[in-house]
């Protein structure tokens, strides 16, 4: 059966990027028999501009009849001052709650070729490969938000009259973790079988719920070594020695954080992609990095993390691993033979643009 794809380009570097992942797609169709077939959709604020709306109706219809999602980035200046409802970043968070995508698979690799793109030591990164499982439709992200004037407010020992208070509740179910840790164990099993719960549980309630949930799931994978952090401590390992780790998994917020620290160690941001996936296997697949308006239409972003993300596209969502180590083959082979766009240019090296880079993988593929 024709696997159907939506294609969401958003905003910035976006549309440039994510055109060069297509000529990928259009080289899997056309040369190596991949059945596949995709319409485009509006989201961020280039679907504010069109609909007024940062992710019209129509578009997650789409998302959802879809057997997967390859996303852009979105976000960019013009659209700092709207109100919060309308802001770009509201399209990513209502179409990962719409289609239910609980799961973010986010892998920190360091590519050999790019060794000493990292700021830590080449001794402290060499080889890493962490991959951080990262909840997704839950936690303070999601639970109730409000801002309220009292009377009386206290802080520590003093109470504060007439003051504006805001809060935004953390809070996780069973139900939620117990999914989440199970996407954990099961991706350790086809890792190193190694997993490392990170939560606050020293302090929070929630993450208290979390942490002896994650021990029960625990025990249906005595094949998988299971450790816990604390989230202060878990930053800090990280970029102490990363390699400790093989698969981290953890909550909404910790996860936001600690992917981006994870993506660092990498030296390479514009390499990584993730995978957001719900129960029906369906996902949506994006690079790590954002919309970079400071280089958007300049023809110089990094394609590489959109091209493996719809290598992750093919392996979790298509079932077609096969294709996506075509694909990582073909990025292995493109930064072997020296090809650097700017982000991960050594000073002085020469470098290409994001359409030769986006060639060069198209004529590795064979
Ligand atoms: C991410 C981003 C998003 C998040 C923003 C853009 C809402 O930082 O995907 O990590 O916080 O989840
Ligand atoms: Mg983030």
């Amino acid at each position: 059966m024709t696997a159907k794809l939506l294609i969401l380009p958003g905003d910035g570097i976006g549309p440039e990027i994510v055109r060069e992942a297509e000529k990928v797609l259009v080289a899997l169709r056309d040369r190596h028999g991949l059945d596949v077939a995709w319409e485009h959709g509006l989201i961020g604020g280039a679907a504010y501009d069109a609909h007024g709306e940062p992710l019209p109706a129509v578009t997650l219809e789409k998302a959802k009849a879809a057997d997967a999602v390859l996303f852009g980035a979105i976000g960019g200046p013009q659209y700092d001052t709207l109100p919060k409802a309308l802001r770009p970043e509201r399209g990513l968070l209502a179409i990962r709650a719409g289609m239910g995508l609980y799961a973010n698979l986010r892998p920190a690799i360091l590519y050999p070729q790019l060794a000493d793109a990292s700021s830590l030591k080449p001794e402290l990164v060499a080889g890493l490969d962490v991959l951080i499982v990262r909840e997704l439709t839950g936690g303070i992200y999601f639970g109730r938000r409000e801002t309220r004037t009292v009377e009386s407010h206290r802080v520590g020992d003093t109470v504060v009259p007439k003051a504006v208070v805001s809060s935004d509740v953390e809070e996780y179910s069973d139900f939620e973790i117990e999914r989440i840790a199970r996407t954990a164990f099961e991706a350790a099993r086809l890792r190193s079988k190694k997993v490392c719960s990170v939560d606050k549980a020293n302090v929070l309630e929630s993450s208290q719920l979390w942490r002896e949930t994650v021990i029960r799931v625990g025990q249906d994978y005595p094949d998988v070594e299971l450790s816990h952090l604390y989230v202060d401590n878990a930053a800090m390992q990280l970029v102490r020695a990363p390699k400790q780790f093989d698969v981290i998994v953890t909550g909404n917020l910790f996860g936001d954080i600690l992917s981006d620290i994870a993506a660092q160690l990498t030296g390479s941001i514009g390499m990584l992609p993730s995978a957001s996936m719900n129960a029906a296997g369906q996902g949506l697949f994006e690079p790590i990095h954002g919309s970079a308006p400071d280089i958007a239409g300049k023809g110089v972003a990094n394609p590489l993390a959109t091209i493996l993300s719809l290598g992750m596209l093919l392996r979790y969502s298509l079932k077609r691993g096969d294709l996506a180590d075509k694909i990582s083959a073909a990025v292995q082979h493109v930064l072997a033979s020296g090809l650097r766009t700017g982000d991960i240019a050594a000073p002085g090296e020469a470098k290409v643009g994001t359409v030769a880079m986006g060639d060069a993988v198209v004529a590795a593929l064979g």
